[in-house]
């Protein structure tokens, strides 16, 4: 049978899209959810168009998981994937999910990890301390910010006049074209 993922995501939902793409077809992975903290996230319509079931997850109010977490079981959601997602997760959906939840993260952890380290963030503090390498980081998802066993890194080497902003595109070109492989490999391990 087929395993049911949700994708969660805060930002511009690149790699939640990169994601559904790569599984429109597959007869392992079905992605039954899309879930954003935003608003007037554009992941809404998109989650339309592919057929997929949307959820906004309304961070000003109390309790706001709690909703997540019935409708994800009521779609029988088996994994977690969290692309670009912003907001700490809750003991009681790691607990319930096993461990089976993982996340992506543009830096080489533990290196760039931790509370306030995402996106741009990130990347700026790379180019400032003129690292050599920075990369990508898929781990499970615990109860601290960027700190579960990490699954898999890819590493980049910084050209001679890279920016933040450039390397912002080469660290999303690695995401594109690693995390939906690594996603595959994990769920067929976990399940
Ligand atoms: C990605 O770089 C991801 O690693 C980070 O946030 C970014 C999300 O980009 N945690 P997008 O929303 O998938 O375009």
């Amino acid at each position: 049978m087929k395993k049911n993922i949700a994708v969660l995501a805060s930002g511009k939902g690149s790699n939640a899209k990169n994601i559904c793409a790569f599984f429109q077809k597959s007869e392992i992975v079905s992605v039954k959810l899309i879930c954003s903290n935003k608003k007037n996230s554009l992941l809404k319509s998109f989650s339309n168009e592919i057929g997929a079931n949307y959820y906004f997850l309304d961070n000003t109010s109390t309790c706001f998981f709690d909703g997540f977490i019935n409708y994800a079981q009521t779609l029988n959601i088996d994994f977690i994937v969290l692309a670009g997602f912003l907001l700490k997760v809750p003991k009681e959906l790691i607990e319930l999910y096993n461990g089976n939840i993982i996340n992506i993260h543009p830096s080489l952890l533990p290196k760039y990890g931790g509370k306030g380290m995402y996106g741009m963030n990130i990347h700026n503090l790379v180019i400032k301390n003129k690292e050599k390498y920075s990369g990508i980081t898929i781990h499970f998802v615990n109860e601290e910010y960027d700190s579960g066993a990490i699954i898999f890194q890819h590493n980049y080497e910084l050209k001679k006049n890279e920016t933040a902003e450039s390397l912002a595109k080469e660290i999303q070109k690695i995401e594109h074209s690693f995390f939906p492989k690594i996603i595959l490999e994990t769920i067929k391990k976990a399940l």
